[in-house]
């Protein structure tokens, strides 16, 4: 009889690489890489952060390291990449998970720029939008692919994180009436982002088509919004549009996480796991 056990899921003796690791959600993937025994590096433009929750993750036994990267910097995705292997010997697993937001990051644009209305939208946010969630991905696809082709046993595992804004245009309806810890500027989900977001799709299948015979699988994981102390009003537009009538805990996608990064998914590539309680399917 073949055994059929949660080990499908285990990733002893892997070595990963989280970029935007020091996030809402990056923060989460580390952790579950980690309990499922993969050495990992926390990388990410707050250098400062991403080396804490290494110092964290490594209170129990070294299993993480902590890297400054700014994955828009060829020069820096590739000094990261170094130095996983400096830590590790090793690269299996790359999550791209990196974004722009106003949240995370040091250079984070102001946000009357970010949600700025489209008419008004600025050619330098949506560059540097384009450069941090799509060029940025690609970069460290490109400098982690030859490191996972250089290895003994060539192959390895790349995740590249969308939204459900990637999948479907968001309902400009859920921001009616929000009020915003942001002055007199307007929230909402603005074109950089979403634009974005369906091209790493877009990059998905052609990384996972042109790399199918070398034992290199690409996917992407799409999640949907994560409460994070949002505006009430937000939240009751949110809920009443959303099938499972609740927005996500920031720990819900760590198990589809381990499943793309694991053999658990050894036939899936180029494929686009959704995991967003619903939103898309009506
Ligand atoms: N939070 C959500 O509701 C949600 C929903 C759907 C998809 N996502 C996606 O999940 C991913 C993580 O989102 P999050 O909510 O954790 O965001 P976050 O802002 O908390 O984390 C993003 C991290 O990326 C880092 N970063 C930004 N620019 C960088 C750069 N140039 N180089 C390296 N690191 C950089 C930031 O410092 C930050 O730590 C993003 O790709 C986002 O689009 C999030």
């Amino acid at each position: 009889m073949h055994e059929f056990a949660p080990d499908l899921f285990r990733l002893d003796g892997r070595v990963a690489l989280v970029t935007g690791g020091a996030g809402l959600l990056g923060r989460r993937y580390c952790e579950a890489l980690v309990q499922a025994g993969a050495r990992v590096v926390v990388a990410d433009l707050d250098a400062q952060r991403a080396h804490a929750l290494a110092s964290e993750l490594n209170a129990d036994h070294s299993c993480a390291a902590g890297c400054g990267l700014d994955v828009t910097d060829s020069r820096s995705v590739s000094d990261c990449v170094e130095s996983a292997i400096a830590a590790f010997g090793r690269l299996d697993i790359l999550v791209n998970n990196a974004a722009l937001t106003v949240r995370g990051g040091s250079e984070t644009p102001k946000p009357a720029d970010y949600f700025a209305p489209f008419e008004e939208y600025s050619l330098e946010v949506w560059n540097s939008a384009l450069q941090t969630n799509l060029t940025g991905m690609l970069l460290c696809a490109q400098a982690a692919g030859k490191q996972m082709l250089r290895q003994a046993s060539p192959g390895g595992v790349v995740v590249n994180i969308s939204s459900t804004y990637g999948v479907v245009a968001p309902d400009q309806r859920l921001y009616d009436g929000v009020k915003t810890p942001y002055a007199d500027t307007g929230f909402n989900t603005p074109v950089s982002y979403a634009v974005t977001k369906t091209a790493v799709l877009g990059l998905t299948r052609y990384l996972a088509t042109y790399w199918a015979s070398k034992n290199i699988r690409v996917n992407a994981l799409t999640p949907h919004g994560v409460f994070d102390n949002h505006d009430e009003t937000f939240v009751r537009n949110f809920v009443y549009r959303s099938p499972m009538g609740r927005m996500a805990r920031n720990d819900e996608y760590r198990g589809a996480l381990l499943f793309l990064v694991s053999d658990a998914s050894s036939y899936m590539t180029g494929a686009n796991l959704i995991v967003d309680g619903g939103w898309t399917a009506w």
